[in-house]
């Protein structure tokens, strides 16, 4: 069970859609509604359009506001949006035990800013820079809260804990933006959030495949490695039937509780979502296979993009990766009854505010 370097192909898109289209009509309904909105290469420029003109509108705003939360109450907003998801998770998946069994519960936050999350527990959190294009941190006085532990680093830049501390050489023009620092060496956690995201602010590579990439890998990899034995990951994906999402989903399966959470008031129009996955085994040879393969993951596309030279073969990659028909036939029925839900609230509400429906 590894999940390939590669993006997924249109084939495996094919295979994934022709096995749940016929056994769910809320994903069939689902993919009649984006095909409705959803972009399309344009036929006389070749840019990239949506046909609903609500969506057109509301893309481009929200690329636009992504560009520059810049302004207190745009800040502002954006922390009430994430402290309002936090709150969400924990009235429907209780992530954080009551205040008489916290003393000894430790969360880890690998994106934390601007800190909506991390209210009631005792915090270990990374924060992009805000010079390297990262948020600001929106808590009052985190500096002083000494529930709070914030190391302000670039995830994607940590040779060291991703495995690989000699991959920029010496000499490389790169070397000084890598980093050997393993932060929270060995320290484990109760509760980890993955939900990094790459903004149009951030530096230098902006928001290309290859930065999501890699902050996804780095993310995986430091969150298996930290995580305490019966531990909760939660983790930000995007669209559950793009193949590589569900190659994971079935990873975590099998090495965790899961179960996927859409909040209806935000995120619903998107494709995002979010994995919870309890009760995780880090041991289990499922589990280091994962952090192996994103591991290799994170190398080779580090490697392109900074022009580094990988020594040797590109070892064991995508060595008894699982066809996407097995992976249907053993996981679909599973992935259907998981996805319904957020497929529903995404189709209701693209359906109500790209195609005026009333519901
Ligand atoms: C959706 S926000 C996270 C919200 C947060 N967990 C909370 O509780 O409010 C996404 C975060 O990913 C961070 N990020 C993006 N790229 C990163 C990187 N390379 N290293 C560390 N953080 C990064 C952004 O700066 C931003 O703070």
């Amino acid at each position: 069970m590894s999940i390939p370097i590669e993006e997924p192909s249109d084939e495996e898109y094919k295979i994934v859609k022709d096995f749940l289209q016929p056994k769910s009509t809320i994903f069939a309904k689902l993919l009649k509604v984006q095909d409705e909105v959803r972009r399309a290469g344009s036929v006389t420029s070749g840019a990239l359009v949506w046909k609903s003109p609500k969506a057109d509108e509301y893309f481009k705003n929200q690329k636009a506001r992504a560009v520059q939360i810049v302004s207190e109450e745009q800040r502002a907003n954006f922390f009430n949006m994430m402290t309002k998801i936090g709150d969400y998770f924990q009235e429907k998946e209780k992530l954080i035990p009551p205040p008489s069994k916290r003393m000894n519960f430790d969360v880890l936050d690998l994106c934390m800013a601007p800190g909506g999350y991390n209210r009631f527990a005792q915090v270990c959190a990374i924060s992009l820079p805000t010079g390297e294009g990262g948020l600001e941190i929106h808590l009052p006085n985190w500096q002083e809260n000494h529930r709070l532990k914030v190391k302000l680093l670039n995830l994607t830049m940590l040779s060291a804990e991703l495995g690989f501390p000699t991959l920029a050489s010496q000499d490389h023009p790169s070397t000084s933006k890598f980093s050997n620092h393993i932060p929270y060496a060995g320290r484990q956690f109760d509760l980890v959030f993955c939900d990094g995201h790459v903004l149009p602010t951030n530096e230098p590579e902006e928001d290309s495949t290859s930065e999501i990439r890699r902050l996804a890998d780095a993310q995986m990899v430091m969150a298996l490695q930290r995580i305490k034995s019966a531990g909760t990951i939660v983790v930000l994906l995007h669209q559950v039937y793009n193949p590589r999402v569900l190659r994971l989903l079935k990873v975590f399966d099998n090495i965790s509780q899961i179960n996927l959470f859409k909040p209806p008031f935000c995120h619903a129009k998107r494709t995002s979502f979010y994995l919870v996955a309890k009760n995780v085994d880090p041991l289990h040879e499922v589990a280091r296979r994962l952090v192996r393969d994103m591991r290799n993951s994170w190398r080779v596309r580090t490697a392109n993009a900074f022009g580094l030279e990988i020594p040797g073969d590109p070892i064991e990659l995508n060595d008894g990766e699982e066809k996407m028909e097995d992976i249907m036939q053993s996981f679909g029925g599973r992935l259907i009854t998981l996805a319904e839900p957020v497929w529903k609230i995404q189709t209701e509400a693209m359906e109500k505010a790209f195609l005026g429906a009333k519901n």
